[in-house]
């Protein structure tokens, strides 16, 4: 079928065949479709969605664009898998991995780099000194071996059409579609060969789902495409109305998440990273949530969830000091504080304005490849429904440059709403879906 047929069929709302979906992402690949094609069929599906059936067949010709890795050293292990949909302060992975690990399944992580106005856990673990992350498919097993999971980079050959559409869509303002969002992350997921995947679909104002009906519609769709390619899937929906835990950053995120494996941690934070934890250990060893949570608080209590987590630096490269010493991790010396203009609760935060301002700190990128400054980064002292002073401080903000810290001090002071009227709180993990 010529691409102009296809993306005609898509355009009227037909279902276009799995095997010219799988010819069509090929071309495209192969460079034998131009951009401009590539892009209308992008804005067709956004308008049009997939049926089931296209979906299945488009993430799977995703998945078979480029290498996959087979992993054949962990045969016979369950391979288990989180992914987060992205958010602020969102730090789950750097606890959560070497928590699961102490307890049995393998994790071999595919993991990003910040997007937009969310961090990424690629970023966030280069803040330890010589921590590498990418990596080869013989690193990978080299790495799990010592550690029992693995944190690294989508390489250029894993899922090369996700890299082309995705920078497609970037600049076609297609993102948001829920169908090429859900291709696009399960496509990465099963190049690893999982068995099992967690999702955290991030639901609200620092999230890409704002709403919880589409947030619901990312969770299904995934699960449905997880459920047609022989992995298990189940996702949780938590929100992301103000950030998760305190620190906004890159090292400081890091510390943060070090430290609930040392048992110390934010109540919200510890909460996700239990509750996907739960999951995860329950469908990975097939045993009861109780008993999952329970080997988890263990791994903790023993110890040795922490001393997953130095195997695993030192497994990728990075010095392992830095858990027990943070003076080895840049962080910036020079600090303000952004205090309450009036009495009040903390009603709402305009969550993505947060994020935003972390990035002008240099903590996320303004153009794409850019470095980030690990240094740089906030914390946000308030949960929503605390009662604040006027002068209380309600953010801390590392900086390196004056003109972005005032920048981002003015963005956080209008990212915050502070009301006479208590707010009512709503749930943090709003919904599992299995
Ligand atoms: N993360 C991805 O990997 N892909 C998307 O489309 C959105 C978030």
């Amino acid at each position: 079928m010529r691409a102009v047929d296809l993306i005609e069929m898509k355009r009227d709302g037909k279902e276009i065949p799995a095997a010219e979906i799988k010819a069509f992402v090929d071309a495209v690949v192969h460079k034998e479709v131009p951009d401009y094609q590539a892009a209308a069929f992008l804005m067709a599906v956004y308008f049009r969605g997939m049926e089931p059936g296209e979906l299945v067949a488009y993430t799977d010709a995703m998945l078979h664009s480029g290498d996959t890795f087979s992993l054949k050293s962990l045969r016979g292990h369950y391979k288990v898998d989180k992914h987060s949909t992205g958010g602020v302060g969102d730090k789950v992975s750097l606890t959560l991995a070497p928590m699961v690990a102490a307890c049995g399944p393998v994790i071999p992580m595919i993991s990003g780099r910040g997007l937009g106005h969310t961090g990424g856990t690629l970023d966030k673990l280069e803040s330890i000194p010589g921590y590498r992350v990418g990596l080869s498919e013989e690193e990978i097993e080299g790495a799990i071996a010592k550690a029992g999971y693995v944190i690294a980079g989508q390489t250029g050959s894993l899922v090369p059409a996700d890299k082309i559409f995705y920078a497609l869509r970037d600049v076609t303002a297609t993102v948001p579609s829920i169908e090429l969002i859900a291709a696009s992350i399960m496509s990465k997921k099963m190049s690893v060969g999982l068995d099992g995947l967690v999702l955290d679909v991030k639901v609200g104002s620092g999230a890409f789902m704002k709403t919880q009906d589409r947030a619901q519609k990312l969770a299904d769709t995934m699960i449905s495409i997880g459920r047609a390619m022989g992995c298990d899937v189940r996702a949780c929906i938590t929100s992301m109305d103000q950030p998760l835990g305190v620190a906004v950053g890159n090292a400081n995120e890091l510390i943060e998440a070090i430290e609930m494996l040392k048992g110390r941690a934010p109540a919200d934070y510890a909460h996700i990273v239990m509750t996907l934890g739960t999951e995860m250990l329950a469908m990975a060893k097939k045993i009861s949530n109780d008993d999952a949570r329970e080997e988890l608080e263990r791994a903790i209590s023993s110890g040795r969830a922490l001393e997953q987590l130095r195997k695993n630096i030192e497994a990728q490269g990075g010095d392992p000091r830095v858990v027990d010493d943070y003076s080895l991790l840049a962080v910036a010396r020079d600090c303000v504080q952004v205090v309450a203009p009036r009495d009040g609760y903390v009603a709402s935060y305009l969550c993505e304005t947060v994020g935003k301002a972390g990035c002008i700190l240099g903590a996320g990128r303004e153009v794409a490849g850019a470095p980030v400054d690990h240094s740089v980064g906030l914390d946000v002292l308030h949960k929503i429904g605390d009662v604040v002073k006027k002068g209380d401080p309600l953010f801390n903000v590392y900086y390196k440059d004056e003109k972005k810290c005032e920048e981002a001090q003015r963005m956080l002071l209008e990212s915050i709403e502070i009301s006479d009227n208590k707010p009512v709180l709503n749930d943090l993990v709003r919904d599992i879906r299995r």
